[in-house]
């Protein structure tokens, strides 16, 4: 049984990367979860997850050249793909093979957390929205953020992909978030998952790279994220029909 979530956003720095590791922890406390870094072009979770020195990637099994099992390490209580950083991994790497990694994947996991690019520019960068059953819209406390996240809202539907929450980072003002929060409540799908606080601790976690669960799962960073993830009810579909769907997924040209 599995469900797919993308973690997106509109623009970048939101706070994909921690929140998809931080998430994946949380909800690796009662399922089996498995992220991948689905941001093949600016990779990044290998520096937060302490795994910067592995030989195979994501790039590696999507340019054809390793099955996906060598490219999952277990680490931090999750299964995590990390992906390559060089710019000619990035030229080798096949977009729709993804396709056949998550199909592969979901057959042995309960829960796939796919980390996603910021732009919606191109095939790469859809793919993760496509291919998820959900996703989480990691926003900043922002009008400008609002509104590019709504963008995301409306390509994912656009796909069939329903909004399973947004959530709400670096906040820095607890009375300006509750104006912003109800206005996010009429305009997007899901409910709001958590208000995470901007933290130097979030800072220290990267720097140290160890997810924020892992480096200090009792600062209030990291509880809003197990309040998100408590509040993320998991629908799991049935494997096999999930992993034939992602098979046949129809990717959009870039345009
Ligand atoms: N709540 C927070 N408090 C302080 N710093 C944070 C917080 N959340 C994220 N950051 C920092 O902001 C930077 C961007 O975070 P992250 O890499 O998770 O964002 P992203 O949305 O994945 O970015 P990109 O679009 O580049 O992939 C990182 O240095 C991270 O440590
Ligand atoms: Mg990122």
């Amino acid at each position: 049984m599995v469900e797919v979530f993308a973690v997106a956003s509109g623009k970048g720095g939101t706070g994909k990367t921690t929140s998809t590791l931080a998430l994946g922890m949380a909800l690796a406390a009662e399922y089996d979860v498995t992220v991948i870094d689905a941001d093949t072009g600016m990779a990044n979770i290998l520096f937060h997850a302490g795994l910067s020195d592995v030989e195979t990637t994501l790039h590696e099994v999507l340019a054809g050249n390793a099955p996906v099992e060598e490219a999952v390490y277990r680490r931090f209580g999750m299964d995590v793909v990390p992906c390559g950083t060089s710019l000619g991994g990035f030229r080798e790497a096949e977009p729709g093979r993804l396709r056949d990694v998550v199909a592969t994947l979901a057959e042995r996991t309960d829960v796939i957390l796919l980390d996603s690019p910021a732009t919606l520019g191109s095939r790469s960068a859809v793919l993760p929205i496509v291919l998820a059953d959900r996703i989480v819209v990691v926003l900043q406390p922002t009008i400008p953020s609002l509104s590019d996240g709504l963008k995301v809202q409306e390509y994912a539907t656009t796909y069939g992909t329903d909004v399973a929450g947004i959530l709400f980072n670096r906040v820095t003002d607890d009375e300006a978030i509750d104006r912003i929060a109800t206005k996010a409540q009429r305009y997007f799908e899901g409910e709001t998952l958590a208000v995470v606080p901007e933290s130097e601790t979030v800072r220290a976690a990267r720097r140290a790279s160890e997810p924020l669960l892992a480096h200090a799962p009792d600062s209030p960073p990291a509880e809003s994220y197990w309040e998100a993830a408590s509040a993320l009810t998991v629908r799991p579909g049935e494997s096999a029909a999930v992993a034939d769907r992602f098979r046949s997924a129809v990717i959009p040209d870039d345009s």
